[in-house]
Protein backbone atom coordinates (compact mmCIF):
# COMPACT_ATOMS: atom_id res chain seq x y z
CA UNK A 1 0.00 0.00 0.00
CA UNK A 2 1.78 3.24 -0.82
CA UNK A 3 0.34 6.74 0.94
CA UNK A 4 1.91 10.01 -0.12
CA UNK A 5 1.97 12.56 2.64
CA UNK A 6 2.23 16.34 2.07
CA UNK A 7 3.22 19.53 3.47
CA UNK A 8 1.66 22.32 1.24
CA UNK A 9 0.85 25.87 0.91
CA UNK A 10 2.58 26.34 4.07
CA UNK A 11 6.37 26.64 5.05
CA UNK A 12 8.82 24.12 4.40
CA UNK A 13 6.66 22.33 2.03
CA UNK A 14 7.48 18.56 1.58
CA UNK A 15 6.55 15.53 0.55
CA UNK A 16 6.94 11.48 1.67
CA UNK A 17 6.32 8.58 0.76
CA UNK A 18 5.22 5.70 2.84
CA UNK A 19 5.45 2.43 1.71
CA UNK A 20 3.52 -0.76 3.77
CA UNK A 21 3.91 1.58 6.83
CA UNK A 22 7.35 2.65 6.04
CA UNK A 23 8.68 6.08 5.87
CA UNK A 24 10.91 5.03 2.68
CA UNK A 25 11.06 8.73 0.97
CA UNK A 26 11.12 12.26 2.31
CA UNK A 27 12.07 15.33 0.99
CA UNK A 28 11.83 19.19 1.94
CA UNK A 29 10.54 20.55 -1.60
CA UNK A 30 13.75 23.27 -0.91
CA UNK A 31 16.14 21.16 -1.07
CA UNK A 32 14.87 20.21 -4.85
CA UNK A 33 13.98 24.00 -5.89
CA UNK A 34 16.68 25.85 -3.85
CA UNK A 35 13.93 28.10 -2.27
CA UNK A 36 14.50 28.26 1.56
CA UNK A 37 11.66 27.29 3.21
CA UNK A 38 9.61 27.32 0.40
CA UNK A 39 6.16 27.45 0.93
CA UNK A 40 4.16 26.52 -2.04
CA UNK A 41 2.54 23.20 -3.90
CA UNK A 42 6.14 20.70 -3.21
CA UNK A 43 5.99 19.72 -6.90
CA UNK A 44 9.64 18.55 -7.41
CA UNK A 45 9.38 16.56 -4.04
CA UNK A 46 6.49 14.47 -5.37
CA UNK A 47 8.37 13.54 -8.19
CA UNK A 48 10.95 12.93 -6.69
CA UNK A 49 8.94 10.16 -3.93
CA UNK A 50 7.44 8.69 -7.08
CA UNK A 51 11.04 8.02 -9.05
CA UNK A 52 12.71 6.87 -5.91
CA UNK A 53 10.79 4.12 -6.00
CA UNK A 54 9.78 3.61 -9.76
CA UNK A 55 6.08 4.47 -9.41
CA UNK A 56 3.56 6.92 -11.07
CA UNK A 57 0.63 8.58 -9.61
CA UNK A 58 -1.33 6.00 -10.21
CA UNK A 59 -0.22 3.68 -8.33
CA UNK A 60 -0.54 5.55 -4.82
CA UNK A 61 -3.91 4.46 -3.05
CA UNK A 62 -3.85 7.37 -0.48
CA UNK A 63 -2.56 11.19 0.04
CA UNK A 64 -2.66 12.59 3.18
CA UNK A 65 -2.30 16.39 4.03
CA UNK A 66 -1.11 17.83 7.54
CA UNK A 67 -3.74 20.53 7.42
CA UNK A 68 -7.30 20.62 7.67
CA UNK A 69 -8.55 24.18 7.24
CA UNK A 70 -12.01 22.44 8.74
CA UNK A 71 -10.27 21.86 12.11
CA UNK A 72 -10.98 24.40 15.01
CA UNK A 73 -13.69 26.13 13.32
CA UNK A 74 -15.81 27.37 15.93
CA UNK A 75 -12.61 28.53 17.88
CA UNK A 76 -11.53 30.86 14.88
CA UNK A 77 -15.42 32.25 14.25
CA UNK A 78 -15.00 32.70 17.72
CA UNK A 79 -12.18 34.89 17.81
CA UNK A 80 -13.53 36.61 14.38
CA UNK A 81 -16.40 37.29 15.81
CA UNK A 82 -14.75 38.72 18.96
CA UNK A 83 -12.69 41.52 16.82
CA UNK A 84 -15.05 42.64 13.74
CA UNK A 85 -12.42 44.94 12.54
CA UNK A 86 -10.26 41.93 11.93
CA UNK A 87 -12.47 39.50 9.60
CA UNK A 88 -11.29 40.76 6.65
CA UNK A 89 -8.09 39.27 6.76
CA UNK A 90 -9.76 36.01 8.20
CA UNK A 91 -12.10 35.66 5.53
CA UNK A 92 -8.80 35.78 3.21
CA UNK A 93 -6.70 33.40 5.10
CA UNK A 94 -9.39 31.14 5.07
CA UNK A 95 -9.90 31.62 1.07
CA UNK A 96 -5.85 30.92 0.97
CA UNK A 97 -6.83 27.36 2.46
CA UNK A 98 -9.60 26.74 0.34
CA UNK A 99 -6.86 26.10 -2.31
CA UNK A 100 -5.96 23.20 0.11
CA UNK A 101 -8.84 21.55 -1.14
CA UNK A 102 -7.73 20.45 -4.76
CA UNK A 103 -4.96 18.04 -3.91
CA UNK A 104 -6.15 16.02 -6.72
CA UNK A 105 -6.12 19.21 -9.56
CA UNK A 106 -2.76 20.48 -8.27
CA UNK A 107 -1.02 17.03 -8.22
CA UNK A 108 -2.71 16.22 -11.78
CA UNK A 109 -1.26 19.66 -13.30
CA UNK A 110 2.50 19.23 -11.54
CA UNK A 111 2.86 15.70 -12.76
CA UNK A 112 0.99 16.55 -16.24
CA UNK A 113 -1.62 13.59 -16.20
CA UNK A 114 -5.11 13.25 -16.74
CA UNK A 115 -7.08 13.42 -13.29
CA UNK A 116 -8.94 10.22 -14.73
CA UNK A 117 -5.67 8.45 -13.72
CA UNK A 118 -5.40 9.16 -9.90
CA UNK A 119 -7.12 6.56 -7.80
CA UNK A 120 -5.83 7.43 -4.25
CA UNK A 121 -8.25 8.65 -1.89
CA UNK A 122 -7.56 11.67 0.12
CA UNK A 123 -7.77 12.40 3.60
CA UNK A 124 -6.57 15.85 5.84
CA UNK A 125 -5.40 15.97 9.03
CA UNK A 126 -5.03 19.09 11.67
CA UNK A 127 -1.74 20.25 12.36
CA UNK A 128 -0.76 19.56 15.30
CA UNK A 129 -2.21 15.71 15.39
CA UNK A 130 0.06 15.47 11.94
CA UNK A 131 3.08 16.67 14.42
CA UNK A 132 2.17 14.45 16.94
CA UNK A 133 1.85 11.59 14.72
CA UNK A 134 5.28 11.98 12.92
CA UNK A 135 7.17 11.98 16.01
CA UNK A 136 4.80 8.79 17.56
CA UNK A 137 4.73 6.40 14.85
CA UNK A 138 8.56 6.65 14.14
CA UNK A 139 9.43 5.95 17.75
CA UNK A 140 9.55 2.50 19.01
CA UNK A 141 7.05 2.70 21.60
CA UNK A 142 3.85 1.61 22.16
CA UNK A 143 2.72 4.50 24.76
CA UNK A 144 3.51 7.62 24.97
CA UNK A 145 3.09 11.21 25.86
CA UNK A 146 2.45 13.55 22.53
CA UNK A 147 3.78 17.08 22.40
CA UNK A 148 3.56 19.25 19.66
CA UNK A 149 4.33 22.76 19.68
CA UNK A 150 4.89 25.59 17.54
CA UNK A 151 4.07 28.98 16.25
CA UNK A 152 0.37 28.09 15.07
CA UNK A 153 -1.19 25.32 12.76
CA UNK A 154 -5.14 25.45 11.82
CA UNK A 155 -5.16 27.99 15.04
CA UNK A 156 -3.60 25.75 17.37
CA UNK A 157 -0.33 26.42 18.85
CA UNK A 158 0.02 23.91 21.62
CA UNK A 159 -1.65 19.89 21.46
CA UNK A 160 -1.03 17.43 24.35
CA UNK A 161 -2.19 14.03 23.73
CA UNK A 162 -2.21 10.03 25.38
CA UNK A 163 -0.72 7.76 22.60
CA UNK A 164 -0.92 4.23 22.63
CA UNK A 165 -1.10 1.69 20.12
CA UNK A 166 -2.13 2.76 17.18
CA UNK A 167 -4.32 5.84 18.31
CA UNK A 168 -3.42 9.43 19.09
CA UNK A 169 -6.06 10.61 21.73
CA UNK A 170 -6.05 14.76 21.54
CA UNK A 171 -6.15 15.83 25.65
CA UNK A 172 -5.58 19.41 25.05
CA UNK A 173 -5.47 22.43 22.60
CA UNK A 174 -3.92 25.54 23.22
CA UNK A 175 -5.55 28.06 20.58
CA UNK A 176 -4.13 31.23 19.27
CA UNK A 177 -3.53 34.16 20.18
CA UNK A 178 -1.41 32.27 22.72
CA UNK A 179 1.14 30.66 21.03
CA UNK A 180 5.00 30.33 22.82
CA UNK A 181 6.39 29.85 18.98
CA UNK A 182 4.84 33.58 18.27
CA UNK A 183 5.86 34.84 21.62
CA UNK A 184 9.79 33.28 20.50
CA UNK A 185 9.32 35.27 17.64
CA UNK A 186 8.28 38.68 18.43
CA UNK A 187 11.09 38.72 20.93
CA UNK A 188 13.77 37.70 17.98
CA UNK A 189 12.21 40.29 15.34
CA UNK A 190 12.58 42.80 18.19
CA UNK A 191 15.96 41.98 18.33
CA UNK A 192 16.48 42.27 14.62
CA UNK A 193 15.80 38.44 13.76
CA UNK A 194 13.25 39.18 10.98
CA UNK A 195 13.37 36.31 9.10
CA UNK A 196 11.88 32.98 9.08
CA UNK A 197 13.92 30.45 10.87
CA UNK A 198 15.72 32.74 12.30
CA UNK A 199 14.85 31.96 15.97
CA UNK A 200 17.56 28.72 16.07
CA UNK A 201 20.04 31.63 15.78
CA UNK A 202 19.03 33.38 18.52
CA UNK A 203 18.63 30.56 21.06
CA UNK A 204 22.70 30.42 20.38
CA UNK A 205 22.83 34.19 21.65
CA UNK A 206 20.93 33.98 24.90
CA UNK A 207 23.63 32.23 26.52
CA UNK A 208 25.78 35.51 26.67
CA UNK A 209 22.55 37.71 28.18
CA UNK A 210 22.14 37.45 31.83
CA UNK A 211 18.90 37.67 34.01
CA UNK A 212 17.92 41.36 33.61
CA UNK A 213 14.53 41.28 31.89
CA UNK A 214 12.91 37.87 33.33
CA UNK A 215 10.84 39.40 35.49
CA UNK A 216 9.09 41.41 32.79
CA UNK A 217 9.63 39.16 30.19
CA UNK A 218 7.71 36.75 32.48
CA UNK A 219 4.08 39.11 31.97
CA UNK A 220 4.85 38.89 28.20
CA UNK A 221 4.55 34.49 27.99
CA UNK A 222 3.43 33.30 31.30
CA UNK A 223 1.71 30.80 33.51
CA UNK A 224 -1.82 31.35 34.24
CA UNK A 225 -3.63 28.68 35.83
CA UNK A 226 -2.13 25.83 34.73
CA UNK A 227 -1.83 27.05 30.75
CA UNK A 228 0.27 29.59 29.84
CA UNK A 229 -1.58 33.03 28.07
CA UNK A 230 0.46 35.91 26.50
CA UNK A 231 -0.12 39.58 27.25
CA UNK A 232 -1.54 40.69 24.26
CA UNK A 233 -0.45 44.16 25.11
CA UNK A 234 2.86 42.91 23.26
CA UNK A 235 1.90 41.94 20.07
CA UNK A 236 0.22 43.04 17.19
CA UNK A 237 -3.51 41.68 17.24
CA UNK A 238 -3.94 37.99 15.23
CA UNK A 239 -5.48 38.86 12.07
CA UNK A 240 -4.56 42.82 12.19
CA UNK A 241 -1.94 42.03 9.50
CA UNK A 242 -0.94 39.31 7.26
CA UNK A 243 1.08 37.86 10.08
CA UNK A 244 3.37 35.03 8.20
CA UNK A 245 2.68 35.76 4.42
CA UNK A 246 3.43 33.16 1.58
CA UNK A 247 4.82 35.30 -1.68
CA UNK A 248 3.58 34.21 -5.00
CA UNK A 249 7.59 32.78 -5.44
CA UNK A 250 6.79 30.27 -2.54
CA UNK A 251 9.00 32.71 -0.15
CA UNK A 252 7.69 33.76 3.33
CA UNK A 253 7.22 37.14 4.59
CA UNK A 254 6.74 37.80 8.27
CA UNK A 255 4.92 40.77 9.32
CA UNK A 256 5.90 42.31 12.47
CA UNK A 257 4.98 40.77 15.54
CA UNK A 258 5.14 43.34 18.25
CA UNK A 259 3.55 46.12 19.53
CA UNK A 260 4.27 49.78 20.87
CA UNK A 261 3.88 48.23 24.11
CA UNK A 262 7.82 46.47 23.71
CA UNK A 263 9.26 49.75 22.92
CA UNK A 264 7.72 51.46 25.62
CA UNK A 265 9.07 48.64 27.72
CA UNK A 266 12.38 47.76 26.67
CA UNK A 267 13.38 51.14 24.17
CA UNK A 268 13.76 50.92 20.12
CA UNK A 269 14.11 47.76 18.58
CA UNK A 270 17.40 46.72 17.30
CA UNK A 271 17.73 47.20 13.36
CA UNK A 272 18.99 44.37 11.54
CA UNK A 273 22.57 43.83 10.88
CA UNK A 274 23.51 46.80 13.53
CA UNK A 275 25.81 45.78 16.47
CA UNK A 276 23.98 43.84 19.65
CA UNK A 277 24.03 45.37 22.71
CA UNK A 278 24.15 44.07 25.48
CA UNK A 279 19.90 44.79 26.06
CA UNK A 280 19.50 42.02 23.00
CA UNK A 281 21.73 39.63 24.64
CA UNK A 282 19.69 39.74 28.23
CA UNK A 283 16.62 39.75 26.23
CA UNK A 284 17.55 36.64 24.51
CA UNK A 285 18.29 35.27 27.64
CA UNK A 286 14.70 36.64 29.24
CA UNK A 287 13.26 34.92 25.69
CA UNK A 288 14.51 31.13 26.55
CA UNK A 289 14.30 31.45 30.00
CA UNK A 290 10.84 31.61 30.13
CA UNK A 291 9.68 29.83 27.07
CA UNK A 292 11.84 27.15 29.49
CA UNK A 293 9.83 28.24 32.31
CA UNK A 294 6.07 27.45 30.43
CA UNK A 295 7.47 24.52 28.25
CA UNK A 296 8.62 22.03 31.42
CA UNK A 297 5.58 23.50 33.33
CA UNK A 298 3.30 22.21 30.51
CA UNK A 299 5.24 19.20 30.11
CA UNK A 300 4.60 18.47 34.29
CA UNK A 301 1.14 18.73 33.55
CA UNK A 302 1.24 16.28 30.93
CA UNK A 303 2.84 14.18 32.66
CA UNK A 304 0.47 13.87 35.34
CA UNK A 305 -2.83 13.05 32.83
CA UNK A 306 -0.22 10.48 30.51
CA UNK A 307 1.95 9.15 33.58
CA UNK A 308 4.28 7.06 31.20
CA UNK A 309 8.68 8.34 31.01
CA UNK A 310 7.98 8.35 27.10
CA UNK A 311 7.61 11.70 25.12
CA UNK A 312 7.25 11.67 21.49
CA UNK A 313 7.16 15.46 20.45
CA UNK A 314 7.55 17.60 17.33
CA UNK A 315 6.61 21.13 16.03
CA UNK A 316 8.88 23.57 15.23
CA UNK A 317 9.22 24.61 18.68
CA UNK A 318 10.55 21.14 19.78
CA UNK A 319 13.84 21.96 17.60
CA UNK A 320 14.89 23.92 20.63
CA UNK A 321 17.80 21.65 21.53
CA UNK A 322 18.87 23.69 24.44
CA UNK A 323 15.15 23.15 26.59
CA UNK A 324 15.16 19.60 24.82
CA UNK A 325 18.74 18.82 26.70
CA UNK A 326 17.04 20.38 30.04
CA UNK A 327 13.98 18.38 30.16
CA UNK A 328 15.37 15.21 31.60
CA UNK A 329 16.31 16.89 35.21
CA UNK A 330 13.08 19.00 34.76
CA UNK A 331 10.66 16.42 34.40
CA UNK A 332 9.93 12.90 34.78
CA UNK A 333 10.45 12.22 31.37
CA UNK A 334 12.99 10.03 30.84
CA UNK A 335 13.26 9.07 27.01
CA UNK A 336 12.16 11.61 24.15
CA UNK A 337 11.31 10.62 20.62
CA UNK A 338 11.87 13.90 18.47
CA UNK A 339 11.73 13.53 14.72
CA UNK A 340 14.56 14.55 13.00
CA UNK A 341 11.71 16.93 10.28
CA UNK A 342 10.28 18.27 14.22
CA UNK A 343 9.15 21.56 11.98
CA UNK A 344 6.37 21.56 9.09
CA UNK A 345 7.92 19.54 6.89
CA UNK A 346 7.47 16.82 9.36
CA UNK A 347 4.09 16.56 8.89
CA UNK A 348 3.90 14.75 5.11
CA UNK A 349 5.01 11.94 7.38
CA UNK A 350 3.25 12.26 9.92
CA UNK A 351 0.00 12.45 7.77
CA UNK A 352 0.95 9.61 5.91
CA UNK A 353 1.23 7.38 9.44
CA UNK A 354 -1.48 8.84 10.75
CA UNK A 355 -3.57 7.75 7.78
CA UNK A 356 -1.74 4.46 7.68
CA UNK A 357 -2.71 3.53 11.64
CA UNK A 358 -5.38 5.52 12.94
CA UNK A 359 -7.51 5.33 9.55
CA UNK A 360 -6.74 2.22 8.30
CA UNK A 361 -6.02 0.18 10.97
CA UNK A 362 -2.72 -1.26 9.88
CA UNK A 363 -0.25 -2.81 12.90
CA UNK A 364 2.84 -0.85 13.48
CA UNK A 365 5.83 -2.72 12.80
CA UNK A 366 8.74 -0.31 11.92
CA UNK A 367 10.65 2.55 13.36
CA UNK A 368 12.65 5.15 11.63
CA UNK A 369 16.26 3.63 12.23
CA UNK A 370 18.02 6.79 10.90
CA UNK A 371 17.39 10.54 8.90
CA UNK A 372 18.72 9.34 5.85
CA UNK A 373 15.25 9.09 3.49
CA UNK A 374 16.40 11.36 0.80
CA UNK A 375 18.01 10.88 -2.63
CA UNK A 376 21.33 9.63 -3.05
CA UNK A 377 23.58 9.82 -6.37
CA UNK A 378 26.00 6.87 -8.12
CA UNK A 379 29.66 7.12 -8.14
CA UNK A 380 29.30 7.42 -12.03
CA UNK A 381 26.83 10.04 -11.64
CA UNK A 382 28.96 12.12 -9.40
CA UNK A 383 31.96 11.41 -11.43
CA UNK A 384 30.03 13.27 -14.51
CA UNK A 385 29.64 16.19 -12.42
CA UNK A 386 33.33 16.56 -11.45
CA UNK A 387 34.25 16.35 -15.17
CA UNK A 388 32.24 18.84 -15.99
CA UNK A 389 33.37 21.67 -13.64
CA UNK A 390 37.02 20.43 -14.73
CA UNK A 391 37.92 19.76 -11.53
CA UNK A 392 40.68 17.22 -10.95
CA UNK A 393 40.22 14.14 -8.62
CA UNK A 394 40.98 10.12 -6.86
CA UNK A 395 38.93 7.49 -6.54
CA UNK A 396 39.42 5.42 -3.15
CA UNK A 397 38.65 2.40 -1.83
CA UNK A 398 36.02 2.68 1.18
CA UNK A 399 39.25 2.30 3.77
CA UNK A 400 42.20 4.85 2.20
CA UNK A 401 39.07 7.64 1.48
CA UNK A 402 38.86 7.26 5.48
CA UNK A 403 42.00 7.12 6.30
CA UNK A 404 42.93 9.89 4.15
CA UNK A 405 39.95 12.33 4.74
CA UNK A 406 40.61 11.95 8.25
CA UNK A 407 44.53 12.67 8.17
CA UNK A 408 43.53 15.89 6.45
CA UNK A 409 40.69 16.87 9.08
CA UNK A 410 43.12 16.06 11.73
CA UNK A 411 45.79 18.71 9.98
CA UNK A 412 43.10 21.21 10.39
CA UNK A 413 41.75 20.84 6.75
CA UNK A 414 37.86 21.65 6.19
CA UNK A 415 36.31 18.99 4.21
CA UNK A 416 32.78 18.91 2.16
CA UNK A 417 31.59 15.42 3.54
CA UNK A 418 28.65 14.60 0.43
CA UNK A 419 28.13 10.31 0.97
CA UNK A 420 24.98 8.18 0.50
CA UNK A 421 21.46 9.29 0.99
CA UNK A 422 20.66 12.87 2.14
CA UNK A 423 19.00 13.85 5.70
CA UNK A 424 15.57 14.43 6.34
CA UNK A 425 15.16 17.37 8.71
CA UNK A 426 17.30 20.81 8.76
CA UNK A 427 20.15 18.98 10.23
CA UNK A 428 23.12 17.34 8.18
CA UNK A 429 23.70 14.69 9.98
CA UNK A 430 26.83 13.41 8.09
CA UNK A 431 25.80 12.59 4.44
CA UNK A 432 25.54 16.35 3.58
CA UNK A 433 28.06 18.00 6.09
CA UNK A 434 31.35 19.59 6.46
CA UNK A 435 33.50 17.83 8.65
CA UNK A 436 36.33 19.53 10.45
CA UNK A 437 38.60 19.41 14.39
CA UNK A 438 36.93 20.03 16.77
CA UNK A 439 39.60 21.19 19.23
CA UNK A 440 41.59 23.88 17.41
CA UNK A 441 41.53 27.23 18.86
CA UNK A 442 40.72 28.96 15.25
CA UNK A 443 38.69 26.62 13.68
CA UNK A 444 35.11 28.23 14.45
CA UNK A 445 36.48 31.74 13.13
CA UNK A 446 38.03 30.03 9.92
CA UNK A 447 35.41 28.45 9.04
CA UNK A 448 32.92 31.15 9.51
CA UNK A 449 35.43 33.04 7.19
CA UNK A 450 36.11 30.83 4.55
CA UNK A 451 32.93 28.95 4.19
CA UNK A 452 30.08 29.88 6.63
CA UNK A 453 29.60 33.48 7.48
CA UNK A 454 27.31 32.99 10.07
CA UNK A 455 26.84 35.32 12.99
CA UNK A 456 29.59 35.30 15.62
CA UNK A 457 27.81 34.00 18.46
CA UNK A 458 26.60 30.44 17.01
CA UNK A 459 28.28 27.11 17.62
CA UNK A 460 29.09 24.93 15.82
CA UNK A 461 28.19 20.98 16.71
CA UNK A 462 30.03 17.82 17.35
CA UNK A 463 29.17 14.12 16.24
CA UNK A 464 30.41 11.90 18.42
CA UNK A 465 30.74 8.30 18.21
CA UNK A 466 27.77 7.47 20.52
CA UNK A 467 29.56 4.72 23.48
CA UNK A 468 31.98 7.93 23.85
CA UNK A 469 29.34 9.95 24.53
CA UNK A 470 29.31 9.88 28.40
CA UNK A 471 32.57 10.33 28.63
CA UNK A 472 32.26 14.09 27.08
CA UNK A 473 28.88 14.93 28.12
CA UNK A 474 26.84 15.36 30.99
CA UNK A 475 23.80 13.41 29.74
CA UNK A 476 24.19 9.80 28.40
CA UNK A 477 20.50 10.02 26.58
CA UNK A 478 21.29 9.60 22.47
CA UNK A 479 20.76 12.95 20.84
CA UNK A 480 21.21 11.04 17.62
CA UNK A 481 19.62 14.03 15.30
CA UNK A 482 21.38 16.82 17.30
CA UNK A 483 18.29 18.15 19.03
CA UNK A 484 19.51 18.09 22.31
CA UNK A 485 22.20 20.53 23.84
CA UNK A 486 24.24 18.84 26.93
CA UNK A 487 27.10 19.74 29.07
CA UNK A 488 30.61 19.15 28.12
CA UNK A 489 32.56 17.52 31.11
CA UNK A 490 35.01 20.29 32.45
CA UNK A 491 38.13 18.32 31.80
CA UNK A 492 36.87 17.70 28.31
CA UNK A 493 35.94 21.36 27.31
CA UNK A 494 39.61 22.46 26.10
CA UNK A 495 39.48 19.23 23.92
CA UNK A 496 36.60 20.68 22.35
CA UNK A 497 37.16 24.16 22.25
CA UNK A 498 35.94 24.67 18.52
CA UNK A 499 32.31 22.95 19.86
CA UNK A 500 32.30 24.14 23.19
CA UNK A 501 29.78 27.45 23.87
CA UNK A 502 30.06 29.94 25.98
CA UNK A 503 27.65 28.03 28.65
CA UNK A 504 29.77 25.18 27.81
CA UNK A 505 27.15 23.31 25.85
CA UNK A 506 27.38 21.17 22.79
CA UNK A 507 24.39 20.53 20.45
CA UNK A 508 25.70 17.10 19.38
CA UNK A 509 25.24 14.53 17.23
CA UNK A 510 25.35 10.62 18.99
CA UNK A 511 26.72 8.51 15.87
CA UNK A 512 25.48 5.07 16.38
CA UNK A 513 27.23 2.50 14.10
CA UNK A 514 24.31 0.69 12.72
CA UNK A 515 22.90 4.00 11.79
CA UNK A 516 25.40 5.45 9.86
CA UNK A 517 28.65 2.97 9.36
CA UNK A 518 30.32 5.29 7.12
CA UNK A 519 30.42 7.98 9.28
CA UNK A 520 31.04 6.44 12.36
CA UNK A 521 34.14 5.03 10.58
CA UNK A 522 35.13 8.31 9.85
CA UNK A 523 35.06 9.49 13.08
CA UNK A 524 36.83 6.33 14.35
CA UNK A 525 39.53 7.05 11.55
CA UNK A 526 40.06 10.89 13.23
CA UNK A 527 40.35 9.24 16.61
CA UNK A 528 43.10 7.20 15.62
CA UNK A 529 45.04 10.35 14.67
CA UNK A 530 43.93 12.69 17.20
CA UNK A 531 42.46 10.53 20.12
CA UNK A 532 39.41 12.23 19.63
CA UNK A 533 36.12 9.96 19.04
CA UNK A 534 34.50 13.44 17.96
CA UNK A 535 34.55 15.79 14.94
CA UNK A 536 32.65 18.97 14.12
CA UNK A 537 29.77 18.65 11.82
CA UNK A 538 28.21 21.92 10.07
CA UNK A 539 25.52 21.45 7.42
CA UNK A 540 26.65 21.30 4.06
CA UNK A 541 25.91 24.99 2.60
CA UNK A 542 26.86 28.32 2.40
CA UNK A 543 23.09 30.89 2.88
CA UNK A 544 21.40 28.41 0.99
CA UNK A 545 19.16 25.39 1.69
CA UNK A 546 21.63 22.34 2.49
CA UNK A 547 23.26 21.04 -1.01
CA UNK A 548 20.99 17.63 -2.28
CA UNK A 549 22.78 17.13 -5.30
CA UNK A 550 26.51 16.46 -6.37
CA UNK A 551 26.73 19.81 -8.82
CA UNK A 552 24.99 22.13 -5.85
CA UNK A 553 28.01 20.76 -3.45
CA UNK A 554 30.89 21.04 -6.40
CA UNK A 555 29.41 24.69 -6.39
CA UNK A 556 29.59 25.03 -2.60
CA UNK A 557 33.28 24.12 -2.67
CA UNK A 558 34.31 26.12 -5.85
CA UNK A 559 32.82 29.12 -3.57
CA UNK A 560 34.21 28.46 -0.91
CA UNK A 561 37.50 28.07 0.79
CA UNK A 562 37.34 24.59 1.48
CA UNK A 563 40.05 22.35 1.41
CA UNK A 564 38.63 19.06 -0.01
CA UNK A 565 35.89 17.48 -1.36
CA UNK A 566 35.09 13.91 -0.37
CA UNK A 567 32.28 13.05 -2.66
CA UNK A 568 30.92 9.57 -3.10
CA UNK A 569 34.22 7.33 -3.79
CA UNK A 570 36.05 10.62 -5.32
CA UNK A 571 38.45 13.03 -3.67
CA UNK A 572 39.13 16.69 -4.72
CA UNK A 573 41.74 18.31 -2.95
CA UNK A 574 41.85 22.23 -3.48
CA UNK A 575 45.71 21.90 -3.52
CA UNK A 576 44.95 19.87 -6.78
CA UNK A 577 43.35 22.43 -8.66
FE1 LIG B 1 3.82 23.31 12.79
Amino acid sequence: MLILGLNMFHADASAALVQDGEVVFAIAEERLNRVKHYAGFPSLAVKACLEAIGAKIGDIDHVAVGQDSAANLAEKVRYALSRPAKILNFIRLRQRKEALRGVRSLLASALECDPAELRFQEHHLEHHIAHIASAYYCSPWEKAAGFSYDGSGDFVSTMMARCEGNDIEVLERVYLPHSLGSFYTMICEFIGYKQYGDEGKVMGLAPYGKDTYCEQVRKIAGLHNGDFRLSLDYFKPLGSNEGMQVLPDGTVRLARHFSEGMVGLFGEPRQPHTELTQRDMDLAYAMQHCFEEVFFHLLNGLHDRVPCENLAMAGGCALNSVANGKLFSRTPFRRTWIQPAAGDEGLAIGAALHTYHAVLKQPRRHTMKNSYLGPAFSAERIAGALQKAHLRYRTLERGPMLDTVAGLIAEGSVVGWFQGRMEWGPRALGNRSIVAHPGLPNMKEALNSRIKHREWFRPFAPSIKADCQAEYFEHDHPSPFMLHVYKIRSEKRTQLCAVNHVDDTGRLQSVNRQENPLYYDLIQAFERNTGLPVVLNTSFNENEPIVCAPEEAIDCFQRTRMDALAIGPHLVRRSEN
